[in-house]
Formats: structure tokens, sequence, C-alpha cells
């Protein structure tokens, strides 16, 4: 008699007596012949491991140091490029180096020196009998001693130094920030309020620093635009995140400008905050058809016709608007401050 059998059981066969046989269909392989490592049978290339792995475990050592050195050595307070650089590649590099010494050292230290025999672990049910958990304990128990770490002084310590001050690189800078400055008055005013020496804060290409002429800036493109010559000031990078514009011209008939607004554009012209009342990312993406500024970040909306009211996204309140005009000569310079603050809508709070 015979059986129909499922699919992936064609190795099942049953037998006149009904039993269901399982014929062997292949060889096992079994282990290929271990081979001794150099250091299993040379003592001077054993210790010669040891002390590479030992090595490893120093460079995650000096470059978590040098990742705590980093943020102390290069405060980003003021935000000066050179040391927001510096910072960022130190604390980065120690960062990675300290954790990759570990990993590498460990996985070297396993590879060379502890014990290569292979096991066998046959299938069983998940939960091993009491029997089974016990020879587990056994086994990890044997890890442990053919780490020989006991016998390992120089590797112990340099792995126990290596892990204890390993978090220490971003806890750091962590904690060293947790006291940082939060004082949310400085929201409330950008570098458009005044240029150095009390002259006009003239509106500048971001990032090519050249003053745009109003007969520059055509229908339909959007400018990015900063204030004229802050790069010589103190905390260029911080002022810079503040005060930072989007330029675009319309229709001037499409613009609704309430009465006391009605001069803070320019032919058309208008500027508007560039970090998005959401939570600050920078809004970018101008669709010259609808007039509409998206940000990228959450999808946050804005009309340009209607005064960057937000018509979609998370966002709550407008792009504070810059009042602009134009001089003699045609180029472009800011009126005043923003008249509210830049940025999320959480610095309203206050009012
Ligand atoms: S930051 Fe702009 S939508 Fe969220």
């Amino acid at each position: 008699m015979s059986i129909e059998q499922p699919r992936g059981s064609h190795d099942l066969q049953q037998s006149e007596s009904g039993e269901v046989e399982h014929p062997e269909r292949f060889e096992n392989p079994g282990l290929p012949p271990h081979r001794p490592r150099l250091g299993d049978e040379d003592p001077k290339a054993n210790k010669r491991s040891e002390h590479q792995v030992v090595v490893l475990f120093v460079i995650s050592i000096i470059a978590t140091i040098a990742a705590i050195w980093g943020f102390f050595a290069f405060p980003v307070d003021g935000l000066q490029v050179g040391n927001v650089r510096m910072s960022t590649l130190v604390i980065g590099l120690g960062l990675g180096l300290g954790m990759l010494g570990i990993g590498v050292g460990a996985v070297h230290w396993a590879k060379t020196l502890m014990n290569d025999h292979e096991k066998v672990e046959e299938r069983h049910p998940q939960r091993g009998d009491d029997a089974t958990r016990a020879e587990a304990v056994d086994i990890m128990r044997e890890g442990v001693e053919d780490s020989a770490i006991a016998r390992r002084p120089l590797i112990k310590g340099a792995l126990g130094t290596a892990v204890a001050i390993a978090p220490l690189s971003f806890l750091v800078p962590l904690i060293g920030n947790l006291g940082g400055d939060w004082d949310i008055s400085k929201f409330r005013h950008t570098a458009w309020a005044s240029a150095p020496g009390g002259g006009r804060r003239y509106l500048a290409t971001d990032p090519t620093d050249r003053r745009i002429k109003a007969s520059e800036v055509t229908r339909g493109s959007m400018v990015h635009v900063q204030p004229w010559r802050l790069e010589e000031e103190e905390n260029f990078l911080e002022e810079k995140t503040k005060a930072v514009v989007i330029l675009m011209r319309l229709d001037p008939k499409l613009l609704k400008e309430p009465e006391e607004k009605k001069d803070w554009s320019y032919d058309g012209i208008v500027a508007y905050s560039k970090v998005c009342t959401h939570v600050g990312c920078p809004v970018a993406l101008y669709e010259q058809q609808t007039h509409h500024v998206l940000c990228p970040c959450h999808q946050s909306t804005f009309d340009i016709t209607d005064q960057a009211k937000v018509i979609f996204g998370p966002a709550k309140r407008p792009l504070p608007q810059l009042p602009i005009a134009v001089d003699e000569e045609g180029y472009l310079y800011a009126q005043s401050d923003f008249h509210e603050p830049v940025g999320p809508s959480f610095w309203e709070r206050e009012r």
C-alpha cells in the first residue's frame, strides 16, 4: 500500500507493517580535520597575539580619552566653524575607535587565544531538561576557563579598563551639555536688527554673501538669503541659524497683505524666515505654480501669497516676515528685525 506524501516529506516511506521508515539520504560530512593555529604550537606567536589584543584594547582606551578631551578642547558654545568641525571629528573618531578597539580586540582574542575545538550541539527542544541546563552552565564556565582570563591579567586589565571607560565618551558630552544655554530670549532678536556701525542691514546671497538687487529677483525663483557680511561678526553660525531668510517674487496683485504690512514687501518681493515654525527645519521647497513653501521634515506647507500662513502640516503659526525695502542703488535691505520670534512656536509660550 502506498500513501500520498505531503510536500517536503519525500524522504518518508511506509513499510508493509505500516511503520514509517526514514531512509538515510545524506552522509553526515562530519567536521573538517582540526588545524592547529600558529599560537597553539608556538608560545612566541601566542604571546604576540596576546600583545595584539592588548594593543587593540589600549587603542580603545586612548580613543575614548581623546573623545572626552575633544569635548572640552573644542567647545562649540559660540558655534565657531573650526571648533564645530574639530569637535565633530575628534568625538566621532574617538567614539568609533573606542567601540571598534573593544570589538576587534575581543574577536582577535577569541580567534587566536581561546580554545578553538569544534563542538557539536544536537538540536533539541528549546527548554532543556535540568541536566542539559546544568551542562550549559558547565560549558559557559569552561568557556571562561578557556579564555584564560584569570591567567592573562594584562588582557583582563586592558579589557576591563576599555569597557569601563567606553561609555564616558558619550556620557561626558551628554552631561556637559545638560547645563547648556537655555536663554530663549535670544530667539526674539536676530542679526537683522542692526548692522555693525549702525548702517543698513543688506540682504545677501547664502552662502556667497553677495548683496542682492531687487532687479535680480525673478518671478518663480527662490533666493536663500543671509545678512550681508555676517561672517565677519562674532558668533556668526549661531546668528546665521536664526537669521536665514527666503526671498521670492510674486505678482504683487496676488499678495494678501494687511494694511500695516503693505510696505513690508517691494514690488511683489517678500522675505520670510527660513526656520520652520514647527521644530525648526529649514523650509526650502518652493512650488512656483501654487506659491507654496514646503518644509521637507514633516511637510508643513506655507502659503506665500497669504503671509506664509500654514495650510497643511504640523506647524502652528506662519513663517515670520522680514520687512524689506530697496536703497537708491536698488539693493534690498531689512527695514527692521522680524517682529516676532523665529523658529518653533515653543518660543512664543512666554507671551
Ligand atoms: S520642522 Fe517643518 S514641518 Fe516639522
